[in-house]
């Protein structure tokens, strides 16, 4: 069935939910899915923007040909060349060889990279400021690099006033699933673009100077209505500033004693009005800690020594942290260790590759299981954090 983007006769929505997938550029759960967005601009020309992932081609091809109705299309205009988004334009070309693709120098030059040699459809390369007129709409193409591969580029249509937001604005979660953006946007924007803040308030500067009713992304719903809170979020997130004061006490524990230990420090933060989550690494989405680790002002790290460093679900977690050029925080440590407690020293020099982290001198070292003269430390760090 044909279905148009809110409020527009003439933009159609082409994409796919997969929620059949495991994990999201195999390393994100998605429990609830993921949908890969394309667009369809119906105008005395008409424009593809961008395809699908290929689990999701035939599909994707099948409402393609219901929106085109027999017609071809004039141009596909590719944003962005991962495969969750490229990953069909093999396919559309050889049905469409005469349709112009339009990208960026880099975008049109990474295709035979992917596809092995070059489609023979005809090409056109844009570039910043420069424009494709399909009738009463005009696409301007807006240059975004690094949000979040070098050869991406957003498009603005000011006709209707949609963003064609790339990457941008996505969230995980299919179409059908019915829940509040921020979550599932945070865990997607932090983990897959979070590295590249700089690139994004570029992007965002870029977008204040546009009059914009629609945000159409790759992934997650089309936002309509007041956009300024997805703006704000993008505006925090970018920025590397915390979105809320409040605590993750993060651990990682063999036996459960560790576990004990971040367990009763989580409730004296709780008692003291904290918003607080508590996240068992070894178990645990990775992404989902690293999202909240963003989320609030402050971290709570608690972790055995284990072969000589820290156990390994922290070392992974706070190597994710650094990936992701995790920032202006605050962080406390808590080891555990029965013989050669070093778990806090390895984390320190972990954290002391990120930029603008206080971490706080008061570490609490554990001998092996919780004990009373143990608890009154913990207390006492809980209350060191919440004056943090
Ligand atoms: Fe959804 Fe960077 O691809």
């Amino acid at each position: 069935m044909l279905k148009t983007i809110p409020h527009s006769e003439q933009i159609f929505y082409v994409g796919a939910d997969d929620k059949t997938l495991d994990l999201f550029e195999s390393q994100y759960p998605v429990p609830d899915g993921v949908s890969y967005n394309a667009y369809v601009i119906r105008d005395e020309k008409t424009a593809l923007l961008d395809t699908v992932d290929p689990r999701a081609t035939n599909q994707w091809l099948e409402q393609v040909t219901e929106v085109l109705d027999g017609t071809a299309p004039d141009y596909l205009v590719i944003s962005h060349m991962e495969p969750d988004h490229a990953g069909s334009i093999r396919a559309i070309t050889e049905r469409y060889p005469d349709m112009t693709l339009v990208g960026s120098a880099k975008a049109l030059g990474m295709l035979p990279q992917f596809l092995g040699d070059m489609p023979g459809n005809p090409t056109r390369t844009v570039k910043e400021g420069e424009t494709l007129e399909l009738g009463s709409h005009t696409l301007h193409f807006v240059m975004a690099p690094m949000v979040h591969w070098p050869e991406v580029m957003v498009c603005y249509e000011s006709g209707e006033k949609v963003l064609f937001s790339a990457d941008a604005f996505g969230k995980f979660g299919a179409l059908d699933t019915d829940q509040p953006w921020t979550d599932e946007a945070r865990r997607y924007y932090l983990n897959i673009v979070g590295k590249y803040g700089a690139p994004v308030q570029t992007l965002l500067k870029k977008a204040a100077k546009l009059d914009i009713c629609a945000i159409c992304p790759l992934h997650g719903p089309v936002l309509t209505g007041d956009l300024a809170p997805y703006l704000e979020k993008y505006q925090t997130w970018s920025s590397y500033a915390p979105e809320e004061k409040g605590v993750l006490v993060a651990y990682a524990s063999i036996h459960g004693n560790t576990a004990q230990a971040a367990a009763l420090l989580a409730e004296r933060l709780k008692a003291l009005g904290e918003t607080v989550v508590l996240l068992d690494l070894s178990r645990c989405d990775m992404a989902e800690a690293v999202a909240q680790a963003f989320r609030f002002d402050r971290t709570v790290l608690a972790a055995a020594s284990y072969d000589g460093g820290v156990f390994l679900p922290m070392e992974e977690f706070l190597l994710h942290l650094q990936y992701k050029a995790f920032q202006k925080r605050t962080i406390a440590l808590v080891e555990n260790g029965s013989w050669a407690p070093c778990a806090a020293k390895k984390m320190h020099t972990l954290l002391d590759t990120m930029k603008d982290l206080t971490v706080l001198e008061q570490t609490v070292t554990i001998r092996s299981a919780v004990k009373p003269g143990d608890e009154s430390a913990l207390l006492a760090l809980a209350d060191a954090v919440h004056q943090a």
